[in-house]
């Protein structure tokens, strides 16, 4: 039985790179918000072995390199499954977008396969094998909004929030993660940078402050739509950004890329209350007031030329509501 399922995306709000590990990876802090954007992608497990990826996508790989294949490898020996499986994938999202897409088809397959089998793997299990897979692939095991540490795959599930309009601009660029992360480390690492910058770990603990701060505040019982100062119920997620919390990778990405920079500056001219990078771009997104003022913003910013459309944040109980579109 063919099960087809839906990949949602997932934007950062703030992303703090700490230091770096002894197996290469960086220590990271952010949050993980999934959206309403998606992949489509169906899944069928066959009588016969092997792994077939179809997809129309030139952008995306077919072979062992593309996530799914790795996932797949590892579920079908957890399962201990038998058959061929064959993945047909509707790519929506940017290929390199920063949205987390190629990552969230990798666990929307694993999730597909355990209903196509009709054999659950544990919870653990599944973590296990989306992290060693890729340090983004664990929060789309959780949905919702996310809180991410460790290398970015130990992931902690955060209150369920109301969702909030947003506008997604996906200038015409391909960000490479791994690139990224070396420009950091060849800004940080120079000699007078120790004394100028702050230390990783204080650059951390920055954003650690403001996430709990923000977190007390969120359990200590007030109900969802804090007050904001002028006495309004505001989006605890506005208020989150309001701290003043940053991506880092904006530090590197913007200088190479100059475009994202003006796209961030469109989308706040146009009307967001916060605009930032998501991941290592270079997707970037706004956060807006209400639905009109997103949609208004969306306009205008088609009008100046950029790539940009409308969704809202999802919250978990939505994220897997709408995670399954059919399974026979
Ligand atoms: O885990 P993932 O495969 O997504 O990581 C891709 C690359 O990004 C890694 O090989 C590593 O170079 C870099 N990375 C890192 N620190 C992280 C996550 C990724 O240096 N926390």
């Amino acid at each position: 039985m063919p099960v087809t399922v839906r990949a949602f995306a997932k934007i950062n709000i703030g992303l703090r790179i700490g230091a770096v590990r002894e197996d290469g990876f960086h220590e990271l802090l952010t949050v993980y918000q999934t959206i309403g954007l998606h992949d489509l992608l169906r899944v069928e497990v066959r009588r016969g072995q092997g792994i077939e990826i179809h997809c129309a996508n030139p952008g995306v790989p077919r072979d062992e390199s593309n996530t799914c294949f790795r996932v797949v490898e590892q579920a079908m020996d957890a399962l201990r499954a038998k058959g061929k499986v064959n993945i047909d994938i509707e790519k929506r999202l940017p290929v390199q977008g920063g949205l987390g897409g190629a990552s969230a088809n990798a666990v929307a397959v694993l999730v597909a396969l355990e209903l196509a089998l009709k054999k659950p793997l544990p919870a653990g299990e599944k973590l296990r094998i989306a992290a060693e897979v890729g340090s983004d692939l664990p929060l789309f095991l959780l949905g919702g909004t996310v809180l991410g540490v460790g290398r970015g795959e130990q992931v902690y599930p955060l209150q369920d929030l109301p969702s909030i309009p947003c506008v997604i601009v996906t200038p015409d660029a391909g960000v490479s993660t791994p690139k990224a992360f070396a420009e950091w480390d060849r800004r940080h690492s120079g000699e007078g940078s120790k004394l100028t910058l702050p230390t990783a770990s204080d650059r951390m603990s920055g954003l650690s402050c403001a996430l709990s701060a923000w977190l007390s505040k969120a359990y200590s019982g007030a109900p969802p739509g804090f007050r904001s100062r002028r006495g309004r119920a505001e989006n605890p997620l506005l208020e989150l950004v309001r701290a003043g919390i940053e991506n880092d990778f904006e530090q590197v990405v913007f200088p190479e890329y100059p475009k994202l920079r003006e796209g961030k500056r469109a989308l706040e001219h146009a009307g967001a209350k916060y605009a930032s990078l998501s991941g290592s771009g270079s997707t970037l997104y706004g956060l807006f007031a209400s639905p009109e003022a997103a949609a208004r913003g969306a306009a205008r910013l088609r009008r100046q030329g950029w790539a940009a459309q409308t969704t809202i944040t999802l919250p978990r109980r939505a994220y897997w509501r709408k995670f399954l579109v059919s399974s026979s």
